[in-house]
């Protein structure tokens, strides 16, 4: 297995990731803007497969539809030069002044209108340049006071707003499905649809739910204490990964977009290994890009933004090589046999048993023996998770 990236990897990266100049809320940028061009030149010599972007990380807000399709024409020209795609662009609803307080469900309807405005002409875009994920991350959609904001109103108009695109891209014919991300806070005090829990259930009451899934970020579940790879598990087993925000996160903290698996790398490897040979007969779970969503630290010049975007790839390949390893493990097939992991994909009553059928065997409650279990049968999960361990370390 090679670890130089090439376009077959699918790896795309966020313009406003490599582009991300250095701003935070204590101090100003540390390195100058880049250029799109420069950006997909860049990309594609690192082996990069695609580019995403929200509208504003390419035309500023406001910007008249002469500069605005001036600077659509620069990016396909330099798409065309370099074979880069774009399979994922998203609209900004949270930058400017007008999204302070959110755009689908700002407490002013005029906004939310104008919200909805922006997305259309977004999606226009959207089909333009081939792309079929439209990401929703509703970083303003939220609170800091309980009294200020109707959750359940508000989520109406979140459902109002979603179900009125999913009709746009419907009688638009638009090859296009729309991937929430969730984040439990950050800019605002609390966002709608913090977790991937709360995305899946809401995604349930939308008029076309198979239009929508969801595009999850690692540091985003992890802000919230929470486990990724267990995230992604469930949303494969719902159907709804339509895409993945890859980056790291070290803890419960602010939203670090740190490079993948700069933060817990016992869970990239997870994860890693989840994607990639979850599948039946050890193939891959999700054949979508592997996006990455990170900073490169303010720390870093130019050249660290390079390193660091070159960083994200690699670390993806090792992983992937690390995963097969410990797949191919005769010692770990035994250890997971060993750790009772093949069972838990047995029914536990018989298709023809039913409760009766339950009910009858005395082998499972009357004559069974419950206190063995103190002092014996173990599960041996520690040893597997040391094999896991050895593996990512490369010890084996
Ligand atoms: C974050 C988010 C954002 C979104 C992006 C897409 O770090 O809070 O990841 O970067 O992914 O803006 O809309
Ligand atoms: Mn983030
Ligand atoms: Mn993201």
């Amino acid at each position: 297995m090679t670890l130089t990236p090439t376009p077959a990897d699918k790896f795309t990266f966020g313009l406003w990731t490599v582009g991300y100049a250095g701003n935070d809320p204590f101090g100003g940028p540390t390195r100058a803007p880049l250029d799109v061009v420069h950006v997909v030149e860049k990309l594609a010599e690192l082996g990069a497969y695609g580019l995403t972007f929200h509208d504003d990380d390419l035309f500023a807000f406001g910007s008249t539809e002469a500069e605005r399709r001036a600077q659509i024409e620069r990016l396909k020209a330099a798409l065309a030069a370099t074979g880069l795609k774009t399979p994922m662009i998203t609209t900004n609803l949270f930058s400017h002044p007008v999204f302070k307080d959110g755009g689908f469900t700002s407490n002013d309807r005029s906004v939310r209108r104008f919200a909805l405005r922006k997305v259309l002409r977004n999606l226009d875009l959207a089909a333009e340049l081939g792309a079929t994920t439209f990401v929703m991350w509703g970083g303003r959609e939220g609170a800091e006071y309980d009294a200020a904001k109707d959750i359940r109103a508000a989520l109406e108009r979140y459902r109002e707003a979603v179900n009125l695109l999913g009709q746009y891209v419907v009688d638009k014919g638009y090859d296009i499905r729309f991937a929430i991300e969730p984040k439990p806070n950050e800019p605002r005090g609390d966002i709608l649809l913090p977790t991937v829990g709360h995305a899946l259930a809401f995604i349930e009451t939308l008029e076309r739910p198979e239009m929508v899934g969801l595009n999850p970020e690692v540091g985003h579940e992890q802000m919230a204490g929470l486990n990724f790879a267990t995230a992604i598990a469930q949303a494969l087993y719902h159907g709804k990964l339509f895409h993945i925000d890859l980056n790291g996160q070290r803890g419960i903290k602010y939203d670090q977009d740190l490079v993948f698996g700069h933060g817990d790398l016992h869970n990239a490897f997870a994860l890693v290994d989840l994607l990639e040979n979850g599948g039946p007969g050890g193939s891959q779970t999700y054949t979508g890009p592997r996006h990455f969503d990170y900073k490169p630290s303010r720390t870093e010049d130019e050249t660290g933004v390079w390193v660091s975007a070159a960083a994200n790839m690699k670390t993806y390949l090792l992983l992937k090589e690390r995963a097969a390893a410990f797949r191919a493990d005769p010692e770990v097939q035994e250890a997971l046999v060993a750790a009772k992991v093949p069972d838990l994909s047995l029914p536990t009553v018989g298709t023809d048993e039913g409760y009766a059928g339950l009910l009858a065997d005395a082998s499972a409650f009357e004559e069974f023996d419950a206190d063995g279990y103190f002092n014996a049968n173990g599960f041996n999960f520690v040893r597997l998770q040391q094999l896991a361990t050895e593996h990512l370390l490369g010890a084996r």
